[in-house]
């Protein structure tokens, strides 16, 4: 056994190693500048994967606007100002719309089916249309009485918590991670229901003790982290991909972990399919995509492809479906606790937001649709933490299809193209002062509200959901739930962070300090920290508690799970 492996692994030590030679003697001119790497490895152990984004803006200072990094097999193209990323990933997204799939997270744990990391091709061109009905700016209006109703929820949830994290059970686990008893568990069920609703018409009515729940969050975050670049050989060796399972550990976990999101995802596609064959005219993508296939005579269409006419097949159905449902999920929900912990760390913002919420609103009601227009700073305020921190700080990396040339250097076909958010977002050319959060940047007295953040590149205030054709199809939907749950909680609930019983001081998290503070993982979301929440006045209040109590009767009228507390 071992002979035979020595001699494979020689073999493709010596064709690779030649490969890189040859390819080197082509190319060395005219690849974009980089550090330079060790054979074969390329630049792979000086890129710490779980966390590469520091490094990358390190490097981004050192060679500029587009730098080249080999992470073994793989050519990546990091493009580190939003000049370059206008021109290349949106100018010419007809050739850097697909994705360089991670091996690990895509092929085998997703069979290849989930929509971040698909390739630019008819299966998602298929899917992304028929997103586009339920997803898109005009549709997305419709999800808003849903994200109204939930925030109604979320805040009433907020203010039960108190100082619950604070004073009685810290929220946190032996193995750190967030339990139901964190303020966390109330924000991510909003932003789990809101998406749940939009993907299968249904909601998710409590967070304690909720297993579903816990095991979507389980499969969100174990997917952030199998698929950041670099975490698996496999991922860039290809020749990897052939060894047998004793030798591939990667390849048995991601079968296993493959199953229990097959699981998850079509249990929930065969609801709606019950749901549908008991007549009831539930709404949501799915719902809406089961019914129009079964009109188009594909009632019953078992596969992970498409039919003739262009259908997506159960498989593929489930884990699409799925993708998206995460891709809307915890990103909000986070988006909120970023907000939350820039608000605490800069109390005079704070007090200038909420200043401006309150003479728009008052406390007869809570802030609502119609008010966006007239509360500028308050969204200045959220474009800057997106700015500040973006979420994705590399974005998810888009391919290329064909060889290009930029500025006179060579973009090789099949090249992952990263966009840089992280150090776009910190160019001083661009931004003044960027490491500071300023949210005057992004607001001028007596101009309505502007997010900023629609196709045109150059109008953009920030890049945090991407460029091009593959641009994040969920933005409006994302952005309607940032201003109405924080435009909310701003309005009717104070929040602070636990004094330290020796000093006084409020116990904060550094923003600065990445380690500490920021998760691992290509969607890096903050640790979880501690806050206690109190209504602003018995007036707020009681507003807060009527809210909740006139929602149930939605719920009713809509069909849907009452609140559970
Ligand atoms: C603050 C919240 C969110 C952030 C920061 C965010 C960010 C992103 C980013 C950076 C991408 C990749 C763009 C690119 O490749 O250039 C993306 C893709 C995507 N997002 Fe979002 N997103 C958010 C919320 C949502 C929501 C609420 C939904 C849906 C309900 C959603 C659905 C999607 C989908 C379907 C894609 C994949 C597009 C594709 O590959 O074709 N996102 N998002």
């Amino acid at each position: 056994m071992i002979v035979p492996l020595l001699t494979v692994l020689s073999l493709s030590f010596i064709f690779l190693l030649f490969r890189r030679l040859k390819e080197d003697s082509s190319r060395r001119r005219i690849l974009p500048p980089g550090p330079s790497g060790i054979p074969i490895l390329g630049n792979l152990l000086q890129l710490p994967a779980l966390r590469p984004h520091p490094k990358l803006c390190e490097w981004a200072s050192q060679y500029g606007e587009i730098l080249y990094v080999k992470l073994g097999g793989q050519d990546v193209i990091v493009l580190n100002t939003a000049e370059a990323a206008d021109e290349l990933l949106s100018r010419r997204s007809h050739n850097y719309s697909s994705r360089a799939m991670p091996h690990v997270a895509h092929d085998l744990l997703r069979d290849g089916l989930g929509i971040t990391f698909m390739g630019y091709g008819t299966s998602w061109r298929a899917l992304r249309k028929a997103l586009q009905v339920a997803l898109g700016p005009g549709p997305s209006k419709n999800l808003r009485p849903m994200q109204e109703y939930e925030s109604r929820v979320m805040l009433y949830d907020l203010m039960r918590h108190g100082d619950n994290s604070v004073v009685r059970d810290c929220g946190i686990n032996a193995h750190g991670e967030v339990t139901d008893s964190h303020w966390y568990a109330p924000v991510r069920r909003y932003a789990t229901s809101v998406t749940l609703f939009a993907i299968y018409g249904k909601r998710t009515n409590r967070f304690q003790n909720n297993p579903n729940l816990h095991l979507i969050y389980d499969v969100v975050d174990n997917f952030s982290r199998m698929s950041q670049p670099g975490n698996y050989l496999a991922d860039v060796f290809p020749f990897l991909r052939h060894f047998p399972d004793i030798l591939a550990p990667w390849r048995v976990k991601a079968r296993k972990f493959h199953l229990r999101e097959k699981g998850l995802w079509e249990g929930l596609v065969e609801e709606c399919k019950t749901v549908m064959q008991d007549g009831e005219d539930r709404g949501g993508f799915v719902n809406s995509y089961l019914r129009a296939r079964a009109k188009a005579g594909q009632e019953n269409a078992p596969g992970r492809g498409l039919t003739e006419g262009d259908w997506m097949q159960d498989k593929f159905l489930a884990f699409a479906a799925g993708s998206v449902l995460e891709a809307g999920s915890d990103t909000t929900a986070m988006t909120i606790a970023t907000f939350v912990l820039y608000m605490l760390n800069h109390p005079q913002v704070l007090q200038k937001a909420r200043e401006e919420i309150d003479a728009v609103v008052g406390t007869e009601r809570m802030p609502d649709w119609d008010d966006e227009e007239r509360l500028p700073y308050f969204v200045a305020c959220i474009k800057e933490t997106m700015r500040h921190r973006p979420l994705v700080p590399l974005g998810i990396p888009h391919a290329t299809m064909e060889d290009d040339f930029y500025k006179g250097y060579h973009i090789p076909k099949g090249c992952m193209v990263i966009g840089n958010i992280w150090a776009m977002h910190r160019d001083s050319e661009r931004f003044y002062n960027p490491t500071a959060f300023i949210p005057e940047r992004f607001y001028e007295e007596g101009k309505p509200t502007r997010w900023g953040t629609g196709p045109i590149s150059q109008e953009r205030d920030h890049y945090s959901f991407g460029w091009g054709r593959r641009f994040c199809q969920g933005s409006h939907i994302a952005e309607a739930s940032l201003f109405i749950t924080l435009s909310r909680l701003l309005w009717g609930l104070d929040f602070s962070a636990p004094l330290d019983p020796k000093t006084q001081r409020p116990i904060l998290p550094d923003i600065a300090n990445e380690e500490a503070t920021w998760s691992e993982g290509f969607v890096s979301i903050p640790n979880p920290y501690k806050v206690r929440f109190a209504p602003r006045s018995a007036k707020h209040a009681e507003l807060i508690c009527d809210e909740f109590e006139a929602v149930q009767a939605e719920w009713r009228r809509m069909r849907l799970d009452v609140d559970e507390r």
